[in-house]
Order: C-alpha cells, then sequence, then structure tokens
C-alpha cells in the first residue's frame, strides 16, 4: 500500500499539497521521425535534427479523448490503491473536443459508479496545452481552501495532437497524464510563486469544430511561447525575490531543474538558452565577464528584438549547453519518442525527469515548470521535492512507479509512415461520424487500455477494457497482488464495458 499519510491527521491548514502519485499514458504505435522524413520528401535531419524528435505517437480510430483519460485515471487509480470514494475533486485539461456541452469528466464518472461516490466537484478546463496546468491549480486551491473536505484531488490531462499534412504534421503526438493531488506530496507546489501571463492572440486555434486540425500560424506559434516564457520567468523572479528577500536573485542557478511545454524538442533547447539570455541581461555589470565570457557584445540586445536573432540564439545555446544537459535534458525523454502531447507535456516531463533520477538524488530538490498553451495562457510555477527519502515514503513510491517508462517506450510497436498517414486519412475521415464502429486493431493496444468500441446514430460512444494482463502495479503496492490475481481471472467475457 503506498504510503500517503492519511488526510484524517490534518488539522489546520494542510501542509506540503502537491502531486502525490503520477500516471503517464501514451499510445502503443509510433512512427519513426527519420523514416518520415523521407516518405515526406524533405530533407534528411529536418525532423529529428531540426526539430529534435526521434518517434510519434499516434492513436487509431479505436481512441478518443475520452479512452486516453478512461485509461489514465484507472491506471492511478489500480497502480496505487486508492479507492474511488477518496475522491473529492476531479479536473480534466484538454483541447481534445469530441462533443460541445458533455465533458470528459463525466465520463470518467462510469469510473466511479461502483464506489457510490457521486460528490466530485470539478470539471472540464479548456485552452490549448494550458488546460493540464489550470486543472492542477484549481485541485491545489481545492486542497488549500475552505471547501477543502479531506479527500485527494485528481487532475486528468489528455489530448490526442494531430496535424494536417504539411509542416506542422511531424510535431504531433497524444497521451494523458493522471496526477492525485493532496497534502504531504512528494512533489509539493511552492506556495506565493507562480508567474502568469495571458493575452489574446491568434497563433494556433481550432475554429473548424468538423476537424480534429488546428489553424496554426507556426512561426508566431513560437515567437508567442518565446515571449510568454520571458514574461513568466520575469513575473516568477519578482515573487521569488519578494518572497524571499535574503534569498540570491532568481536565476538558472537557483533550480535543479527546468520542464517545459515540449511542442518539439529543439524548441526546448532554445527556451532554455533564451533564460539563460534573461539571466545575462539581468545580471549585474560587474559580474558580466566573469559569468558570461565572450558574452558582452549581447548586452545591449532586448528581448522583445530578439526572438529570431540567430546570433544570440546560438550564443547562448552555447552558453547554457551543460545547464541543458544537467537540468532539462532528462525532461525530454517521453517528449523526444511520444512528440507533443498538448495539455499533458509538461506532465509528461516531470515524469520523464524523475524516471531519469534516484530518490536520493532528487530530495529537496528545487524544479521550475513553464507551462504554455497558444491563445494564449502561459504559467511558470515550481516543485520542491519533499526530503523523505524512507523506502516506504511516498516520494520512494512515486519514483518505483515511474521506472518502467523506458521499458514502455521501448515496448510499442513502430507503424511504417504509410499506414500512419492511412491511420490520419481514416481519423480525418470518420470524425465525428455517427453512427460508426471503430476498425483499428485492438490487439495492439496496451494492456488496461480503454478503447472506442461502437458510436451511435445519436453519437452515444461505448468503450471497453483490454484485460490488465502484464500491467504492473505500482512496486509496493497492494494493487500488485490484485492485479495479478486479476489478471489471472480475466477472460473475455469479463471484460469491463462502458456506456456513455
Ligand atoms: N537538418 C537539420 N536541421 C534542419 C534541416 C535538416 N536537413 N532542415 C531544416 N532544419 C531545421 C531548420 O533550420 C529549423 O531549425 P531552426 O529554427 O533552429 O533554424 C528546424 O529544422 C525546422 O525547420 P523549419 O523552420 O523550416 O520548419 P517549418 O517552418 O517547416 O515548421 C514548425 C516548423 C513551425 C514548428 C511547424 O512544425 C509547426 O507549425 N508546428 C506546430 C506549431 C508548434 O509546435 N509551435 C510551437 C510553439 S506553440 C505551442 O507550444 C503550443 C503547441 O503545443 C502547439
Amino acid at each position: 500500500m503506498p504510503s500517503f499519510r492519511s488526510n484524517s491527521e490534518q488539522t489546520g491548514w494542510p501542509q506540503d499539497v502537491g502531486i502525490l502519485a503520477l500516471e503517464v499514458y501514451f499510445p502503443a504505435e509510433y512512427v519513426d521521425q527519420e523514416e518520415l522524413e523521407a516518405f515526406d520528401g524533405v530533407s534528411k535531419g529536418k525532423y529529428t535534427i531540426g526539430l529534435g524528435q526521434t518517434r510519434m505517437g499516434f492513436c487509431s480510430d479505436r481512441e478518443d479523448i475520452n479512452s486516453l483519460c478512461l485509461t489514465v485515471l484507472s491506471r492511478l487509480m489500480d497502480r496505487n490503491s486508492v479507492g474511488y470514494e477518496n475522491i473529492g475533486r476531479l479536473e480534466v485539461g484538454t483541447e481534445t473536443i469530441i462533443d460541445k456541452s458533455k465533458s470528459v469528466k463525466s465520463c470518467l464518472m462510469q469510473l466511479f459508479e461502483e464506489s457510490g461516490n457521486t460528490d466530485v466537484e470539478g470539471i472540464d478546463t479548456t485552452n490549448a496545452c494550458y488546460g493540464g496546468t489550470s486543472a492542477l491549480i484549481n485541485a491545489i486551491n481545492w486542497v488549500e481552501s475552505s471547501s477543502w473536505d479531506g479527500r485527494y484531488a485528481v487532475v486528468v490531462a489528455g489530448d490526442i495532437a494531430v496535424y494536417a499534412t504539411g509542416a506542422a504534421r511531424p510535431t504531433g503526438g497524444a497521451g494523458a497524464v493522471a496526477m492525485l493531488v493532496g497534502p504531504h506530496a512528494p512533489l509539493i507546489m511552492e506556495r506565493g510563486l507562480r508567474g502568469s501571463h495571458m493575452c489574446h492572440v491568434y497563433d494556433f486555434y481550432k475554429p473548424d469544430l468538423s476537424s480534429e486540425y488546428p489553424t496554426v500560424d507556426g512561426k508566431l506559434s513560437i515567437q508567442c511561447y518565446l515571449s510568454a516564457l520571458d514574461a513568466c520567468y520575469q513575473t516568477f523572479s519578482r515573487k521569488a525575490a519578494a518572497k524571499e528577500p535574503s534569498s540570491p536573485a532568481m536565476s538558472l542557478e537557483e533550480v535543479d531543474a527546468v520542464v517545459f511545454h515540449t511542442p518539439f524538442c529543439k524548441l526546448v533547447q532554445k527556451s532554455l538558452a533564451r533564460l539563460s539570455f534573461n539571466d545575462f541581461l539581468n545580471c549585474p555589470a560587474d559580474q558580466v565577464s566573469t559569468l558570461y565570457p565572450g558574452l558582452d557584445a549581447f548586452r545591449e540586445k532586448k528581448l522583445v528584438d530578439t526572438y529570431f536573432d540567430r546570433d544570440v540564439e546560438k550564443a547562448f545555446m552555447t552558453h547554457s549547453q551543460e545547464l541543458f544537459l544537467s537540468k532539462t535534458k532528462p525532461s525530454l525523454l517521453i517528449a523526444t519518442q511520444v512528440g507533443n502531447m498538448y495539455t499533458p507535456s509538461l506532465y509528461g516531463g516531470l515524469a520523464s525527469f524523475i524516471s531519469c533520477n534516484t530518490v536520493a538524488s532528487l530530495a529537496g530538490k528545487r524544479v521550475a515548470l513553464f507551462s504554455y498553451g497558444s491563445g494564449l495562457a502561459a504559467t511558470m510555477f515550481s516543485i520542491r521535492v519533499s526530503q523523505d527519502v524512507g523506502p516506504d515514503s511516498a516520494l520512494s513510491n512515486l519514483v518505483a512507479s515511474l521506472q518502467d517508462l523506458p521499458q514502455r517506450l521501448d515496448s510499442r510497436c513502430k507503424v511504417s509512415p504509410p499506414d500512419f498517414a492511412e491511420t490520419m486519412k481514416l481519423r480525418q475521415d470518420t470524425h465525428h461520424k455517427a453512427p460508426y464502429s471503430p476498425v483499428g486493431s485492438v490487439d495492439r493496444l496496451f494492456p488496461g487500455t480503454w478503447y472506442l468500441t461502437r458510436v451511435d446514430e445519436m453519437h452515444r460512444r461505448q468503450y471497453e477494457c483490454r484485460p490488465l494482463v502484464g500491467i504492473p502495479a505500482a512496486p509496493g503496492s497492494a494493487a500488485t497482488t490484485v492485479l495479478m490475481k486479476e489478471a489471472a481471472s480475466l477472460t473475455a467475457e469479463s471484460t469491463q464495458r462502458l456506456h456513455v
């Protein structure tokens, strides 16, 4: 049984509110980006070196936003042995809209039916890739508020990122995360330390409700991402200085890791360089030549003039190379192999970072996170990792539960670019079709994956779950035994059915 401390111990203001457990789901099929370069007829290296992507996960017509979220939520609950009756708030962040009224959250309530718990606050939140962060902030705020009833909150973020054929298609992906939120967390959200930047812009949006594809102004979207990063970092730094006046001024030296929303990995490397450029501009004049040797010539540059300044970009990518390797690259494990997951992207980065570390190396670390959703909404916030490194601690369980990420990524099935393109065409042609019976393979899905079985003439969607055989529970969890017993007794008839 995971060692989440009982909420009944709680008296007064809840302490150390944050993420207790974290689950990631990505599709079982992927296309290789090098093969995609050849298939698309672009120059060799454009997707792999230019964008920094190696593989891209995608879904057949068997998966939609409801099924992705059903999969990741049931996995979180099973692997951590948390009963559905213990959840008082469930928030979903997504930009994958299949119904203009009925929320994904309402679909997830089917998993609660057996527990009899319908007293669950929260609903869907949408603004491009930012919905997951908004959902997390809502969940944290609920636990810290007078409305909190002592139960856990859960945040689910999921998306299917697909683009029309062309330059943006290799920046697609798909996946979902689920996070258990409560007090005494191993990943503690730092209080009073969030820097946000929100404004009106048309960089990426989805005005055509009959299509899964967004309308994208690629270059503008990059400029918006970088300008939001500058603004959030400045606000975050200002608040950090106000909160801890005796601490050194905020800079990359003050954090142990920086995790970014990742539309493609190359932009993240440029973003870390961008933060280094911010630090350089904030650096007292008498320290510049020591801390930034050879970079004095850039001292007169202005943030607003340099989004596409190649000289600044190159100089600070070189200067921050070591910082990138140590503080950010470990967070790109899922992003480079799955692609942009939209709302879960940032939290897939957090999971990747944890999976590359040990309990001892994580304890006490401070992680800065940057969330960006086009349109635009962005926030930088920070997490402190707890110091509780005991073998049964929540931190140990969290780390153990994410150790299998590389193995899970490797166990996916590679699909050729022509078959990938055909699947995209199938999704495009059958999007919103009713009645409809999906044709994608069920056998290729990971065990424990929820999938669409039918859309009826009234657009009601029905789902089933592939038996759980082979899915390990989080080490140390009582669910290990339960799942092994379940695996042994599961038959085709015992497959769960859901109807919405
Ligand atoms: N070898 C190595 N590198 C190569 C190469 C080759 N053979 N050919 C090209 N490249 C490099 C280019 O030089 C370029 O790198 P730099 O910018 O560092 O110079 C990179 O590969 C990409 O090439 P292009 O600039 O020519 O690419 P493009 O214009 O055809 O498309 C894109 C790139 C605009 C990102 C496009 O994929 C797109 O629109 N994607 C979707 C939008 C997006 O992801 N925006 C990111 C910010 S918005 C956001 O974060 C929200 C979200 O999740 C969507």
